[in-house]
């Protein structure tokens, strides 16, 4: 009788038979049929609203923040839509590389997948260009200086140091999240800058294939590893988060030091202290909490490893 041969492998590994939702061929089509060009979003000469609110209050929760009058409230919620545009450039320069360097490996056989993978590349390079030129129209005709956390490379440098399947996991979160800042604007009754607006619906008509083609790729990433593997990626996605947060919380302190400067008017300490509190969460929310939370996220966390979806609904309350 020969004894028990140690467990090499997991007793339940992950296959493609599992996922069938998207593939290649069909986001290819999809993207063809959705392409836009940064004139179609941003207007040559087009300038943003400074009499409307920039961000869904869904996003910014400057009307929830006690103590500030209807202009303050207005204020505040422009210089959050001034940090919407840094944060997602910021966040669009890792996104860049990881997708080229995810293609790279296997530039023949698949042409569907190369195509698509490219073209995932080259509508964040778009994407990257359009934020800077909101960007650049906002300080144009804001005012006032606002500051940003940064550099974009140390950022980028510090989140692809991680393992791939960490990185890609944070990418579908993002990606799946402008889904609902889209949504949150389509909602919103507070009369929004129609540019601002337009930005949050073109950015998700792409980000919406962009969604699926990270799902093939963390499908990929995550296909033969064993639970602890995921569990250790896991630990890494979280780690990814807790720096982005670092980040926010830095973010949201600039963000006031920038709207005291706009309206003249300093805040006390106290005020301060919960104005942090209260954007700060705002901030989390919208880059952390919305897509940590999204159905389909979700779902893919539950695809790879129930134990995985099960730890981030546990984290994601105090992001929400
Ligand atoms: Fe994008
Ligand atoms: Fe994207």
């Amino acid at each position: 009788m020969s004894a028990a041969l140690p467990l090499l492998q997991d007793p339940h590994p992950r296959t493609n038979a599992m996922y069938q939702e998207y593939n290649f061929a069909s986001v290819l089509a999809a993207s063809a049929r959705a392409a836009w060009q940064i004139e179609d979003v941003l207007p040559e000469g087009a300038a943003l609203d400074f009499n409307r609110p920039f961000l869904p209050e869904s996003l910014a929760r400057t009307g929830a923040a006690e103590g500030l009058s209807a202009e303050e409230e207005r204020i505040l919620n422009q210089i959050r839509g001034h940090e919407y545009l840094v944060i997602f450039g910021l966040v669009e320069e890792f996104i860049l590389p990881f997708v080229l360097d995810h293609a790279r490996p296997h530039l023949s056989g698949d042409d569907a997948r190369v195509r698509a993978l490219l073209g995932f590349a080259s509508e964040e390079a778009k994407h990257i260009d359009l934020f800077k030129r909101f960007h650049a129209c906002f300080t144009r005709d804001f005012g006032t200086q606002c500051e940003v956390i940064g550099p974009p490379e140390a950022v980028a440098a510090e989140v692809l140091r991680h393992d791939p399947l960490a990185v890609a996991l944070v990418i579908l979160h993002i990606e799946w999240m402008t889904q609902s800042h889209y949504v949150g604007s389509v909602r919103d009754d507070g009369d929004i800058d129609p540019l601002f607006k337009s930005l949050l619906k073109h950015h998700w008509i792409e980000e919406a294939q962009h969604a699926k083609l990270d799902t093939l790729m963390v499908e990929a990433l995550a296909e033969a590893r064993d639970e602890a593997s995921i569990a250790r990626a896991l630990d890494e996605y979280l780690e990814i988060g807790m720096f982005l947060d670092a980040g926010l919380k830095t973010q949201t302190g600039l963000n006031l030091d920038a709207f005291e400067k706009a309206t003249g008017r300093k805040l006390g300490e106290d005020e301060r202290a919960a104005l942090t509190e209260q954007q700060h969460q705002a901030l989390r929310w919208t880059y952390l909490g919305s897509g940590m939370t999204h159905p389909k996220f979700v779902a893919t966390l539950a695809a790879i490893s129930p134990a995985a979806r099960d730890r981030i609904a546990e984290v994601a309350p105090a992001f929400c």
